[in-house]
């Protein structure tokens, strides 16, 4: 769903004029510095064949080797580091072969010594991350994920119409499988992060969010890394055939004329064509983009479109892509709340959506979805941190799920913020009254993620 178009069809949301977007200050690449304290940092200058190197002085997905662990077999290997601009070296001793005790460790500071995805793995295996510490890694790639997904759709519109070019999409997929890698460990920062919002880069934001809600989902289903990993990369493209719109249509504030929305509804067949003939990637993603505006009622685009023909993971992404865009603000209205949002989409699944994954998405968030603001029936308000399980059900009332989770409440019931915020588990079954009476944006407190972080210790753990 583009952010032009996107409400079109979805009734019940109101458009109202801009508001306050969320202020997010840019953070360092993905780093680890001297992991467990086992690693050597070195100077290039001082590296030899048969040290085994594991982090570099670059950012790991910025630089044109497959692999940053590796074990150098020759001068040859060094000189092509070098010659890329690397200065400082992470090596293992314990991999490495001859004496490595006297080796001088470089007088510039590692201030920016970043580890690779494999690394990124190996920590995880050895060592369980904490919540907070995922998050992080989390936050750090899904800014990295933005500037990159801009950096491809600028390049694309570059190269326009030509037709003997290749997208080197290695970078995303790298990424893609550590956040896989991330959100098995913490699958409710992937949820977290996906209300990241830039008003200013909406469009690559929504795909990077719409990635990390396919991969939250995905977790829900419990599916294998391989099968994951595609629907990242099939939410990541999905509305990649955007690049083609005319910059002054995607920022238009006011509404479209149907010439406009003619050219937006575009979009799917563009990116379908352009992911087959010039990225390297599996047929389903191309297919995903072709479809993912397709619907039951036949009311979607482009014109024609069977649902019928479109798969699992087409079904699960087209909704993800309304449930973020709904969510989301923008310029020229305001986003509505998770909870309100799941709503609209349960509504839609009776005629264009797909219920099954309109029902799966609701069960993997719950009620009041992380990421939500509430007012407690008491007068409290706080934003939901945690949804701990859709699976007990309640006795005598098998078809209801009951609902557990935890507000970290912010606001006292007189409205005054606190000093020190504190965590209120919650637990509801649909034949008691509703422990909230409002939710909201959570743009609408200002909550952005600076503020979060900083409330991090209270539900982060
Ligand atoms: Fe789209």
């Amino acid at each position: 769903m583009s952010g032009k178009e996107d409400c079109n069809r979805i009734p019940g949301v109101s458009r109202k004029a801009a508001r306050l977007p969320l202020i997010r200050q840019s953070r360092p690449p993905l780093m680890e510095e001297n992991v467990l304290n086992k690693y050597l940092t070195i100077s290039v200058d001082d590296l030899k064949v048969g040290y085994y190197v594991v982090g570099i002085d670059k950012n790991w997905l910025e630089t044109p080797f497959l692999s940053h662990r590796f074990l150098i077999r020759s001068d040859g290997e060094i000189e092509r580091m070098k010659s890329h601009g690397i200065r400082m070296v992470m090596v293992d001793p314990n991999r490495s072969e001859g004496d490595l005790s006297r080796l001088q460790i470089g007088e510039e500071a590692p201030t920016n010594i970043t580890v690779p995805s494999e690394d990124v793995r190996k920590i995880m295996e050895d060592v369980p991350l904490s919540p907070a510490r995922v998050t992080e890694l989390m936050t750090q790639l899904h800014e990295y994920l933005v500037r990159r997904y801009k950096a491809l759709f600028e390049d694309i519109r570059e190269k326009g119409g030509g037709s003997s070019f290749s997208i080197d999409t290695g970078p995303f997929v790298r990424a893609i499988e550590d956040l896989e890698k991330l959100g098995r460990h913490f699958p409710d920062a992937l949820l977290f992060l996906a209300h990241l919002q830039s008003t200013d880069d909406d469009l690559y934001v929504h795909s990077i969010n719409v990635l990390f809600l396919s991969l939250y989902l995905a977790n829900t289903q419990k599916l294998s890394a391989e099968e994951s990993l595609l629907w990242g990369i099939c939410g990541l493209f999905h509305d990649i055939g955007m690049f083609k719109i005319p910059l002054e249509i995607l920022h238009k504030k006011e509404p479209l004329t149907s010439g406009e929305r003619a050219i937006i509804q575009e979009h799917p067949l563009v990116g379908e064509r352009l992911i087959r003939e010039h990225f390297q990637l599996p047929e389903e993603v191309a297919r995903v983009a072709g479809q993912h505006h397709f619907r039951r009622d036949a009311g979607g685009y482009p014109p024609g479109g069977d649902f019928a023909q479109t798969g699992a993971v087409t079904r699960a992404i087209m909704t993800i892509d309304v449930f973020d865009a709904l969510i989301t603000d923008r310029p020229y209205r305001e986003g509505v709340s998770p909870s309100r949002a799941l709503k609209v989409i349960v509504d839609a699944a009776k005629d264009s959506l797909d219920p099954r994954w309109a029902t799966q998405l609701f069960l993997g968030m719950g009620v009041y979805p992380i990421g939500t603001v509430v007012e407690l029936s008491g007068g409290e308000i706080g934003i939901v941190t945690k949804y701990h399980s859709s699976s007990e059900r309640q006795e005598g009332v098998a078809s209801r799920l009951v609902q557990k989770f935890s507000v970290l409440i912010l606001k006292n019931r007189s409205g005054f913020p606190l000093t020190k915020p504190f965590m209120k588990n919650l637990s509801w079954s649909p034949k008691e009254p509703p422990p909230v009476t409002k939710t909201h944006n959570h743009s609408d407190f200002m909550i952005d993620w600076e503020r979060l972080q900083g409330l991090a210790p209270y539900w982060m753990g």
